[in-house]
């Protein structure tokens, strides 16, 4: 894919995106070297082959240490909003070539303020490297299947998935689709300039989600609503700040007149079909038994 040997230093290499992504880079024989930041080196447990160096987003120094000699960077932003985020994109933007950004749907293009505090801060990352000189894709993410992994306890200690708007629907998308998308952008020109938005191929409510685990495990989950109020508290107990948990809970809620549409664009930059919620469930079946 690549003309000359890209450089890549990759964020958040230990988790869902960023780690199917490192993976694919040094599955794909690709003329690649990749670096991963990490913050714990000794439980990165990342495939052989990539250079695995320790920092910290938090750590302005390491970030420029990771940073030395990398030509394009594919970042995660874990930390929510703050001054930090602009620092550390301005520090990327000032040594590499291109940046890919795991974003999120729902940002616009034009930077207008956004309902909650979580697009906001995507919202700013987004306008500070299109502000930049550098080549950028911004890869906007619809819900992450991986977001389900929240109900694996309960699944594997009861069968039953106790949550809210189990009648909400959306089109989950896997992290093997969006390591895709990354990659492509990383190693092409194809997706320079772009803001692809990248969904599941079909619209699941959570309920039927909850089937699908279920069907990719061998057992019947079901499903228990809870009381909004009662997820709100423990959205607040893990730290999330009580304006994020209304923005996050009102746009929850809004999926169940409103489900989240599949777009188009996976199978516009790939040719292929997303891979599905149930594929996603039999991927991380070890997950939910
Ligand atoms: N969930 C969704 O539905 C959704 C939708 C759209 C966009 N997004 C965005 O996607 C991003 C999360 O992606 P993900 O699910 O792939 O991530 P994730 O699985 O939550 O992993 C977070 C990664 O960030 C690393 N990290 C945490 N704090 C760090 C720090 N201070 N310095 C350096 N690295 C740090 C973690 O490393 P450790 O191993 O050290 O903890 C881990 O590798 C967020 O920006 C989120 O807003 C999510």
């Amino acid at each position: 894919m690549a003309t000359s040997t890209a450089r890549i230093l990759v964020f958040g290499a230990t988790g869902n995106v960023g780690g199917a992504l490192v993976r694919r880079l040094a599955a794909g024989g690709a003329d690649v070297r990749v670096r991963a930041m990490v913050r714990t080196p000794r439980s990165a447990d990342l495939p052989d082959g990539v250079e695995v160096v320790r920092g910290d987003l938090t750590d302005l120094d390491s970030v420029r240490a990771a940073l030395r000699d990398v030509d394009r960077v594919f970042l995660v932003w874990p930390l929510g909003g703050g001054e930090l985020t602009r620092a550390v994109v301005d520090l990327i933007t000032a040594r590499v070539r291109r940046i890919v950004y795991l974003s999120a749907i729902g940002v616009r293009d034009d930077g207008a303020p956004a309902p909650d505090p979580i697009l906001q801060f995507h919202t700013d990352i987004e306008q500070a490297v299109r502000a930049s000189d550098v080549e950028w894709t911004l890869l906007r993410s619809g819900g992450m299947a991986t977001n389900t992994l929240g109900w694996a306890q309960q699944v594997r200690e009861r069968s039953t998935v106790s949550w809210i708007y189990g009648d909400g629907g959306r089109a989950l998308v896997h992290e093997a689709d969006l390591a895709e998308v990354a990659e492509i952008a990383l190693l092409t020109d194809r997706l320079v300039g772009a803001a692809p938005e990248i969904t599941g191929p079909s619209v699941l409510t959570q309920k039927e989600q909850a089937r699908a685990i279920g069907s990719a495990i061998g057992r019947t989950v079901t499903w228990e609503e809870l009381p909004t109020e009662e997820v709100r508290e423990v959205l607040i107990s893990t730290g999330w700040s009580a304006a994020t948990a209304d923005g996050v809970l009102q746009a929850w809620a809004s999926t169940i007149d409103r489900p989240e549409a599949p777009t188009p664009d996976f199978a516009a930059v790939t040719g292929a079909t997303g891979r599905t919620f149930e594929q996603w469930a039999a991927d991380h079946a070890e997950d939910f038994r």
